[in-house]
């Protein structure tokens, strides 16, 4: 596992980490199944294409595969033909609302780790080449502390946990962060909490995790957040549209949007009129007097 862990890493590790210079990769993932990671994911990837980042998304739930059914994307070719050598990186991707790109999971494969060399080859070069050619890679994993799971986390080096308030989900947060905190190196580790009933009872949530995480793990997990319970996302899972696009102005949308800008999955625009103002700024100080 450790050495698989390090072979995804290392290659993973070859491109820069920051947005600017392309290839920033952020696993999410839970404790808890069921928690909203397929939801959040696709949110975040939604509204960082739209600020003008190149995103990919890829469904990296090697069990039960759902980015497809929740964007209602049709694709002959998943993850799973890539893994046996049936398609090429090409022929699997599917562009998807915003101009994302989406590479499809496959049900049923299995642990990265027991795919033997050939296969693991594969999944490692199309994610090496994804990661060099788009600015955000983003990967919605599994849930639970498998190893699959693990290594994709650790392979990121940045992962949004994420939780709702309820208590079993809670722990099941913090024990996924123990196993990170056990990592050398250790991934850099955010949390947001999910379907809150009110953002007062997910900073709790969040302050209680991130202080225990800090205290008892020596880990530094950063809050990016919450996203507000919304019978919304249901009803676009069900109309099979994500919800920031069926219902751009609900809660669950601005608080997604909100997450994006606190973990900076968006494109900073630099303005002219910005930049000149600033250039002002320094050389004739204060604007208003320089008039
Ligand atoms: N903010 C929210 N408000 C209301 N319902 C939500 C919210 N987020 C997610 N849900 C609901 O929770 C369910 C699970 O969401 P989702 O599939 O995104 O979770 P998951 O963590 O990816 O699940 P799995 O572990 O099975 O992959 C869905 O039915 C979705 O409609
Ligand atoms: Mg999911």
């Amino acid at each position: 596992m450790r050495d698989q862990a390090w072979k995804l890493r290392s290659l993973l590790a070859e491109s820069p980490t920051r947005l600017n210079g392309g290839g920033r990769v952020l696993a999410v993932t839970s404790g808890k199944g069921g928690v909203g990671k397929t939801n959040v994911s696709v949110g975040l990837a939604l509204s960082a294409a739209r600020s003008g980042l190149s995103t990919v998304l890829i469904d990296g739930d090697l069990g039960l595969a759902n980015i497809d059914v929740i964007l209602d994307i049709h694709s002959e070719k998943n993850l799973g033909h890539l893994v046996e050598g049936e398609a090429q990186l090409r022929e699997i991707l599917v562009t998807g609302p915003e101009g994302i790109r989406i590479l499809p999971g496959a049900s049923g494969l299995t642990q990265v780790a027991d795919m033997g060399h050939t296969r693991q080859q594969r999944l490692l070069d199309a994610m090496g080449e994804l990661v060099h050619s788009h600015e955000l890679v983003i990967i919605d994993t599994g849930a639970g502390i498998s190893r699959s799971v693990i290594d994709l986390c650790q392979a990121a080096g940045e992962v949004l946990v994420v939780t709702t308030p309820e208590p079993t989900a809670v722990v099941d947060a913090y024990a996924m962060l123990k196993v990170f905190s056990c990592d050398v190196p250790t991934p850099k580790c955010w949390l947001t909490v999910n379907q809150a009933q009110s953002r007062g009872e997910a900073q709790q949530v969040a302050s209680r995790i991130t202080a225990l995480a800090n205290k008892f793990l020596s880990l530094e997990v950063e809050n990016a957040g919450s996203v507000l319970f919304d019978p919304r996302v249901s009803a676009s899972v069900r109309k099979r549209q994500h919800f920031t696009r069926a219902y751009p102005t609900s809660p669950a949308s601005r608080s997604i949007r909100e997450v994006a800008a606190t973990m900076g999955v968006q494109k900073v625009q630099e303005s002219r009129g910005g930049f000149l103002n600033r250039l002002k700024e320094v050389f004739v100080g204060d604007i208003g007097g320089a008039r």
